[in-house]
């Protein structure tokens, strides 16, 4: 189990360079993509599709490494387990797992053998009526989670969304919060997503120039300053319906909390009445070793946002994990999706659950040690020269600032 486990696991990315080349818009639609060069590839997505979002990985030491804005230039064409293959035919592990959206490994058999039984069967019902796929779903994640209740949506910015609606909702029903005052608090170098008002909090200036007005009602606090956190709920705590966060920060370098971080954090949000709301999006179902990153301080958020592999990369399914107390501060006709519960999605992602629990993805140290030890060979040959890189973006001189708060970027 050990080795199959570990090669499902994914992580990295290994930077292929391409050779050959010709242009491309012009190429059949029909042509089957194995016939065409990665170049071949990257240039057609170039000319015919808009930027992609890799600035994303900016902060990382990857993508020192990296061009602004531009995929790293490889292509995938073939995925199974930790591995990937390109049209040349080169193997390679993925170190990245689409930015955690395949810990259960590129095309899981068992998830591909769900998604074809269920997309025989019934693909979508909308929520106007049931279905006989999504009440198992949402039976099987809360009571894996331990929580109440659960809300289904795609992709993870629709998640956040949902949850800081809630978090809203639940502040004026609950805590009594003055009509349209209310505040959610959120970290400097955060990422929940890229919808409007998921970017309204956000500290990277690409992602929110020329995209105002942002949606009001944010305040900053430094990831892992438990005396700041503090302050504002000191100074705000009557407004502040709740606290948005990643355990581990993603797209600001992989950034872990000092340690009693988000056990201080929920005493803190018990103590002033505020939600505390983990986006476990990208550190949560065995990411991190554990269910959940808060798992490793025994802390229970009041809301989760689960996404990413909860599709196991197969479809877009995500989820806000709430007690009945706040879930149902949402009633009908107040919020949804069309595609949200859908049963495809529902089929998918408890397949995608099983794997976890049944392959014992998480608490396994010596797999852990193994991986762990395969990354530090890799780091230990590419590290030195991406320090380099590292630091000559960071010069002092050039040290951007946030648009939003006026503080020093992470980047
Ligand atoms: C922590 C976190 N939250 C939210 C999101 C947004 O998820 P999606 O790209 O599925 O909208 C991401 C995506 O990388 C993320 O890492």
């Amino acid at each position: 189990m050990a080795a199959t486990a570990l090669a499902r696991r994914g992580a990295g990315i290994a930077a292929a360079l391409v050779r050959r080349g010709r242009g491309m818009c012009s190429a059949s639609a029909t042509a089957p993509a194995a016939a065409l060069s990665s170049e071949e590839l990257i240039r057609m997505e170039r000319d015919c599709s808009a930027h992609k979002y890799v600035a994303f990985l900016r902060a990382s030491l990857v993508s020192s490494l990296l061009p602004p804005y531009h995929p790293i230039p490889m292509v995938f064409s073939q995925g199974e387990g930790a591995h990937i293959v390109d049209p040349e035919g080169n193997k390679y592990i993925d170190f990245l797992s689409a930015y955690s959206a395949v810990n259960q490994g590129h095309c899981h058999p068992k998830v591909l053998r769900a998604l074809i039984e269920q997309a025989q069967r019934l693909t979508l019902s909308s929520r106007a009526f049931y279905n006989d796929k999504f009440p198992i779903f949402a039976e099987y994640l809360t009571s894996m989670f331990g929580y109440e209740m659960m809300l289904p949506m795609n992709t993870g910015a629709e998640g956040v969304e949902t949850a800081i609606k809630l978090a809203r909702k639940w502040g004026y029903e609950k805590k009594k919060i003055p009509k349209n005052e209310a505040l959610l608090v959120s970290c400097c170098g955060c990422f929940h997503g890229r919808t409007l008002g998921v970017i309204s909090m956000s500290c990277d200036n690409d992602a929110t120039r020329g995209f105002g007005p942002l949606v009001p009602g944010h305040l900053k606090v430094d990831f892992g300053d438990i005396d700041g956190l503090r302050k504002i709920f000191r100074e705000h705590g009557d407004q502040i319906c709740g606290f948005l966060f990643e355990p581990i920060q993603g797209e600001a370098g992989v950034v872990i909390p000092p340690d009693g971080y988000l056990k201080a954090v929920r005493d803190l949000c018990s103590k002033h009445n505020v939600l505390m709301i983990a986006d476990e999006i990208q550190t949560g179902i065995a990411r991190t070793g554990k269910m959940l990153a808060c798992d490793w301080e025994g802390v229970r958020p009041d809301m989760v946002i689960l996404g990413k592999a909860l599709g196991a990369g197969v479809v877009p399914v995500s989820a806000v994990l709430a007690d009945k107390e706040v879930m149902l501060c949402i009633r009908p006709g107040e919020h949804g999706s069309t595609f949200g519960g859908n049963p495809l999605a529902s089929a998918v992602a408890v397949a995608s659950l099983k794997i976890v629990r049944d392959e014992g993805l998480v608490e396994s140290p010596e797999e852990l040690a193994e991986a762990s030890k395969a990354l530090s060979d890799v780091l230990e040959h590419d590290l030195p020269q991406m320090q380099k890189q590292v630091k000559k973006s960071k010069s002092e001189a050039e040290k951007p600032v946030c648009d939003r708060c006026g503080r020093d970027l992470y980047v």
